[in-house]
């Protein structure tokens, strides 16, 4: 543990707020003035610094490049219209990040540190939150290793980094999307309920191929018989059916989205059926062959809620009906913008001031 919480804070010279526009905020392009850093080494977390964004040096044998022990996460902190700050459900970012360090064997991050260092980065940075609808301060906190060493084996040291960036939506329109039948994200006991480095960079050729056919995204499938949908892309996939909303069950080839679990207790706060189960490829495309496949999107932080279009499914596209104002995704969508921007009560005590 840190003997004090202290954070050695070096403000930048050159503010590069004044270049932002915050009606054009591309996705993961441009990062705030600041980034919070602390490492591990000698058992112990150190040295916490809030410094000006840029790069950081390490090691050309640095273990997390070779072997991949790198992990990360992605929340978000909105405006709202008095130009307070909160941040959505950010414990349950911390839970899963010390969920996925338990899964690659690197240290946890106590609560103290972890709240500490991203509230002082955005009250720092406050400016550069967003308050333009439908945008947002995208975080992304990191992990990795930083031994230079090659030998197989979890390294002695990490560095936990927190960054930022402005971002508006991350899709633009309806998602057309496939099943993915050859390739798979992750199987039963392996590491796809953590987040990862190498859980986004091998379904990156897959996804590729999809995109090369003109599909945005895949619906990824079980590994062992690629019948069962897992999720969506980056994110989650929820479908409504007959009026219920029905979302794979977690597991550990899936994760569990923040997202995907605050969309659920809205359902379930609106009295409507949800059921976390085993949802098969047949199944959706005889639901939708019936009409009874109303909804299908996905969930997650960066795209919060992406309504999918078109499902291709062995060879052929299927197309959904449109969101309607009233259909539950959009609903859910207000809702979640309603309770983020405290337009309405937070009821289930989400959010947190910085
Ligand atoms: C997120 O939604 O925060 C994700 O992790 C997706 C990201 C890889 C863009």
């Amino acid at each position: 543990m840190l003997d004090t919480l202290t954070i050695r804070t070096q403000q930048t010279t050159a503010s590069r707020l004044t270049h932002l526009d915050p009606e054009r905020l591309e996705f993961g392009k441009t990062f705030s003035d600041h980034m919070f850093v602390v490492d591990y080494r000698d058992g112990e977390w150190q040295d916490a610094q809030i410094l000006p964004y840029g790069d950081i040096s390490v090691s050309p044998a640095n273990s997390a490049l070779h072997y991949g022990q790198a992990i990360f996460e992605g929340m978000k902190a909105y405006k709202n219209s008095n130009g307070e700050i909160s941040l959505f459900r950010p414990y349950d970012n911390l839970r899963r990040l010390n969920a996925s360090a338990e899964r690659m064997c690197m240290p946890l991050v106590p609560e103290e540190l972890f709240m500490q260092g991203l509230s002082q980065l955005i009250r720092l940075d406050s400016a550069w939150v967003p308050d333009s609808p439908g945008s947002a301060l995208y975080i992304r906190p990191y992990m990795f290793a930083t031994d230079g060493f090659i030998g197989v084996r979890p390294s002695d040291t990490y560095k936990l980094v927190i960054f930022t960036c402005p971002v508006g939506l991350y899709y633009n329109k309806p998602l057309r999307v496939r099943f993915e039948e050859r390739y798979v994200r992750s199987a039963e006991g392996g590491a796809g309920y953590a987040k990862n480095a190498g859980n986004y960079g091998a379904a990156m050729y897959p996804t590729k191929l999809a995109q090369s056919e003109g599909y945005n995204q895949l619906i990824w499938t079980d590994a062992s018989e690629h019948r069962y949908v897992e999720e969506s892309g980056t994110m989650n996939a929820i479908f409504v059916i007959d009026g219920k909303v029905i979302t794979p069950a977690l597991s550990t080839s899936i994760l569990d989205g923040v997202t995907r679990r605050s969309v659920l207790q809205l359902a379930r706060d609106w009295g409507m059926t949800v059921e976390e189960r085993k949802v098969s490829a047949v199944e959706l495309m005889q639901a939708l062959a019936d009409g009874r496949l109303e909804e299908a999107f996905g969930v997650g932080t960066a795209a919060t809620i992406a309504p999918i279009a078109v499902i291709g499914y062995q060879g052929h596209d299927h197309e959904l009906p449109a969101p309607k104002p009233d259909s539950f995704s959009s609903r859910a969508s207000a809702a979640l913008h309603a309770i983020r921007t405290r337009q309405t009560p937070d009821t289930h005590g989400w959010m947190v001031a910085v």
